[in-house]
């Protein structure tokens, strides 16, 4: 049995790395689609919250999309729902996708403000706002907005690796996020590429410059993020991101029972009460089960995980050879860190992923993208032809909405019998610069390939361009609400048939 600790006010603890807890939201949109519900949510969540997380990520990423297209519900009544719970907001984080919103395309400024607007007064506290290309104007507006309307703003640093990805490449955008207000800063390592020296590199380089917190978000598909978190909590790295098991490991984040036992083996009290948190992983089972038949990794993996499976011994040799911050100690660390992992019933990690640089969701979607072709037997080659597709599209880094644009894109290279033959029109928007400036120009022979000869990209902030919609008057039977009609500009068709279906119109 676990003696649950003194729960310690935040300011007692400042300066100690704290964890944050991102279940509800990136655990199950990892691990199983976005399918879960917020009734399952709320089964769970008072546990969470009360064994004294830093903060809770909630909303926001694909959940809204989720919810109105999978699971019939109001997005906006979970975010209540859960504010509701919590007693205030202050605790809720949210990702954002900048310019992007939840969605997959930038949307108009006016759009941008209004959405941010409501999420912040109706509960997001602290908006984690992120831009796929690293294209720091496609931050302003969301930025100004969260903290007009009194949210706190997390700038995320979008990882990822290519030639000009380099430290200093992070370390000059984590500065430009800084000036331009952010309040905290994230490094959020959604495809599991960060490599742990160059974690070590990494944060080490950002405590150096900025003063700001900083929060690490890795996930686990490479088997290297719990090595990171240690690596996270030895650098003082203020937080770190984790799930509770069984929505934890995996193409997921950090699990907390592991953390909980390095942090106590490094010194650091983590604040967090254990009985509670086995509570709440008891629960999660449950609904783990509930959700089998979108979790690839149902029955294959995971059981329950106490502090005393946890071997300290091993911990502690980790933790041994992370003190000693050198690289080849920490190489050595790698293997232990798998192992450790793997023995605790944690899925198998995946080591192609450094080379093709897919995030786990981005897997999952080509699968059944290629499935629904009749074309599933193209995958290995479909994989192999993203880094080059990439790499004409001036390495972009995949995340929402990138990922799937390269992803489709290599496939129609494969599928079509040649290169660019089929190009979809997102993968034109990112030649345009209609994302946003790319992190390296993109391959002039394949701009002029596919938009011809005379096309320049857009020169200034891709949003610009773009047509205020809130001025319009809307005459929508379904869109009774300002949250409706937001809802509604932001998903259209699919926003359409969920409010119909929500006030019972045909
Ligand atoms: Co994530």
């Amino acid at each position: 049995m676990s003696t649950p600790l003194e729960s310690k006010s935040a300011s007692q603890r400042r300066g100690t790395p704290q964890f944050v807890d991102v279940t509800l939201r990136d655990g199950h949109q990892s691990l199983a689609a976005t399918r879960m519900t917020t009734p399952q949510a709320m089964r769970v969540l008072p546990m969470i919250n009360d064994a004294g997380f830093a903060a809770l990520e909630l909303w926001g990423g694909a959940t809204l999309d989720s919810c109105i297209r999978f699971l019939n519900e109001d997005p906006w009544e979970r975010l209540d729902t859960f504010k509701k719970a919590l007693g205030g907001g202050e605790k809720i984080r949210a990702l954002l996708r900048g310019q992007n919103l939840f969605g997959y395309q930038p949307g108009a400024d006016d759009l941008v403000i209004s959405f941010v607007r409501e999420a912040v007064e109706s509960g997001v506290g602290i908006m984690r706002i992120f831009d796929a290309l690293n294209d720091e104007r496609n931050l302003q507006i969301s930025i100004l907005a969260t903290k007009a309307y009194g949210g706190k703003v997390e700038g995320a640093l979008s990882y990822t690796t290519s030639p000009v990805h380099t430290t200093e490449y992070f370390v000059d955008f984590a500065k430009k996020l800084e000036a331009m207000g952010a309040d905290q800063l994230a490094v959020k390592d959604m495809a599991g590429l960060l490599y742990p020296t160059d974690a070590f590199d990494l944060f080490k380089a950002l405590k150096a410059t900025t003063s700001l917190p900083i929060a690490m978000h890795s996930h686990s598909t490479t088997g290297v993020a719990e090595l990171n978190a240690v690596i996270a909590l030895q650098q003082g790295i203020d937080y770190i991101d984790t799930a509770v098991t069984p929505f934890a490991g995996g193409t997921s984040h950090p699990p907390i029972e592991v953390m909980i036992v390095f942090a106590e083996e490094m010194g650091i009290d983590p604040g967090l009460d254990k009985g509670l948190i086995l509570k709440a992983q008891a629960e999660l089972f449950k609904i783990f089960e509930e959700l089998k038949a979108v979790i690839p990794q149902y029955g294959k993996f995971y059981r329950p995980v106490r502090y005393e499976d946890v071997d300290r011994k091993q911990v502690n040799q980790i933790i041994e050879l992370v003190a000693k911050q050198d690289k080849a100690a920490i190489e050595q660390a790698i293997p232990l860190m798998r192992n450790l992992l793997l023995g605790l019933g944690y899925p198998k990690f995946d080591d192609k992923i450094f080379e093709a640089q897919v995030p786990g969701g981005m897997l999952s979607n080509l699968h059944n993208q290629l499935k629904e072709m009749g074309q599933l037997e193209a995958m290995d080659r479909v994989l192999a032809e993203i880094p080059s597709v990439r790499a004409d599209a001036g390495y972009v880094p995949l995340v929402t909405p990138t990922s799937q644009i390269i992803g489709s894109q290599a496939a129609f290279n494969v599928i079509m019998g040649g290169r660019y033959k089929l190009v979809s029109d997102p993968f034109r928007m990112i030649l345009k610069g209609e994302f946003g400036r790319t992190p390296a120009p993109c391959n002039p022979e394949v701009v002029k390939l596919v938009l011809g000869g005379n096309e320049q990209p857009l020169k200034y902030r891709a949003a610009s361009y773009l047509t205020p919609v809130m001025e319009d008057e809307y005459d929508l039977p379904f869109a009774k609400t300002h949250k409706d009609l937001l809802l509604y500009l932001l998903f259209k068709q699919s926003a359409e048939t969920f409010l119909r279906k929500k006030y019972g119109l045909s």
